[in-house]
């Protein structure tokens, strides 16, 4: 019964009826008055409430003194006063009835005033209510076309879901995944975490038809939840790949956590042995997590560990078959057949062995006949594109037509990963590759690296008996 509630109030903070955003400014410039733009220019189609008792409108919407002159059900509010009202406010939102409070305002546990952060909690259960925050920069769930944030507005829709418990550094990875095309289902500030935390987030994202992988910015768990983070995530990786990126490793950073957001930041040993326990997969940089989140976002799981890496230039060859030993992806020696095959797709002076080398010369007849031979082969399970610039191929046109191959093989359930180099015109290729979903990376490394978690989460899966 209260799992059932739980989780009706946490789907009523995604895919809410109504908002209030209470604190909307009238002022351009404010926190209050640009959440509230966001959320009307993102497109969010339910109801909003602008709550402000100097105010008869902003930005074109009624506005209300208070939440309980609302005539109608208000499903979320998002509270932008200052810390001193807070409490007051989230009371009126309790008798209203709301069903989550979204508090962005700072001044709570992270600045010592744990009362003011027991009260809020208190008054949050009283009322049945559940809190995200306090101290964040708000949520997205673009499924809803719902930006509740004073961030960038223009998030691009997509499969990756990305909680954060840094509100700065999350709000600047918002900008940062709109320059990368990096497509998203939610970005969700946690802050204080004193209610919501990530495991209630990624349980609901778990389920959500949308999310396809979840990626964590940690500092730290709350007090006495390590036991339950390892026992929820292990169930939610067996549904979909996690992947944490841990703060606070060193000793100063540890400390640096501490003062941040207050968080245990606990031993990093503890943490790297409980992630494994549960199936997450640990990123050490911001790079790395959303490389591996595109790559396990848009590929399938593949039947089996066997990859071949397909070139034009012998360098790029060998940093990938580097690579691969450093990351664990077994490279296969082609069959004499399967040789055979490839020989035919490249110059006399190519080479068919693994890497296969279509040489400098090789232009998309080549790759597109390569390719093919690979998806064709049973030999193959993981495919490893690589590129680098010459005059004789236009890294443009051999996006469309690789893109093009993918469409045909889309059913064979083998993940393909690129790694094109080369200049402006070698970036607008990896764009259209991206934008195709196929992740496609500006180096032969990230790509395999991304591969990588591919075949780990095929591991885990399996370890799991969740596929053979
Ligand atoms: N109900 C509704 N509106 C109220 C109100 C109440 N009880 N009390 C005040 N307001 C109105 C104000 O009149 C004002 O509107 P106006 O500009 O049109 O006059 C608006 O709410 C905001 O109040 P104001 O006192 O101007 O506060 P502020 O905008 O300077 O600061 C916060 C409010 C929440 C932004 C600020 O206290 C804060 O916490 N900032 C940090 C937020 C943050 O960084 N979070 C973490 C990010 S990671």
């Amino acid at each position: 019964m209260k799992w059932c509630r739980v989780l009706d109030n946490v789907e009523a903070l995604f895919n809410p009826r109504s908002i209030a955003v209470i604190g909307a400014s009238r002022k351009p410039g404010k926190i209050g008055h640009d959440l509230l733009k966001n959320i009307i220019e993102y497109g969010y189609k339910g109801k909003i409430y602008p709550i402000n008792p100097k105010a008869d409108e902003i930005l074109g919407y009624k506005a209300y003194p208070s939440i309980k002159d609302v005539p109608e059900d208000v499903d979320v509010a998002i509270i932008v006063v200052p810390a001193q009202y807070v409490l007051d406010v989230a009371r009126e939102c309790g008798e209203k009835g709301v069903k989550v409070l979204v508090v962005i305002t700072s001044g709570f546990g992270e600045v010592g005033n744990v009362e003011a952060e027991e009260k809020l909690l208190e008054i949050g259960k009283k009322y049945g209510m559940r809190i995200l925050g306090p101290n964040i920069f708000g949520y997205v769930y673009t499924p809803a076309r719902l930006n509740a944030t004073f961030g960038p507005r223009d998030v691009l829709e997509g499969p990756i879901a990305f909680i954060t418990q840094s509100g700065a550094l999350g709000i600047a990875l918002m900008g940062w995944t709109i320059m990368e095309e990096i497509g998203l289902s939610s970005i969700i500030s946690t802050g204080n975490m004193i209610d919501l935390d990530v495991i209630d987030l990624s349980k609901y994202l778990a389920e959500d038809q949308y999310t396809r992988v979840i990626t964590i910015y940690l500092e730290g768990l709350k007090e006495g939840s390590g036991r339950r983070f390892i026992e929820e995530m292990r169930e939610i990786t067996k549904k979909k790949p996690v992947i944490v990126i841990k703060a606070g490793r060193s000793e100063r950073g540890r400390l640096a956590v501490a003062s941040h957001t207050g968080s245990l930041a606990g031993s990093d040993k503890l943490y790297d042995a409980a992630f494994k326990q549960a199936g997450v997969i640990r990123a050490y940089n911001i790079e790395e997590m959303f490389d591996w989140a595109r790559a396990l976002a848009t590929q399938p799981v593949p039947r089996g560990e066997k990859t071949i890496i397909i070139t034009n230039g012998g360098g790029v060859g060998v940093l990938a078959t580097d690579s691969s030993e450093e990351y664990g992806v077994p490279l296969i020696n082609p069959s004499e057949t399967l040789k055979q095959k490839l020989r035919e797709t490249m110059p006399w002076f190519g080479s068919p062995k693994n890497p296969v080398d279509l040489t400098g010369q090789a232009g998309v007849d080549n790759y597109v006949k390569a390719l093919e031979t690979a998806f064709e082969s049973d030999e193959v399970d993981n495919i490893v594109l690589l590129y680098c610039r010459t005059t004789v191929l236009d890294p443009r046109d051999l996006a469309k037509a690789v893109v093009k191959i993918y469409d045909k093989y889309r059913e064979a359930g083998k993940p393909l990963v690129a790694g094109f180099v080369g200049g402006l015109d070698t970036l607008e290729a990896i764009k259209i590759l991206n934008k195709n979903n196929i992740p496609t990376y500006p180096s032969p490394e990230r790509a395999v690296s991304s591969l990588s978690k591919i075949i780990e989460y095929r591991r885990y899966l399996a370890r799991q008996k969740i596929i053979d």
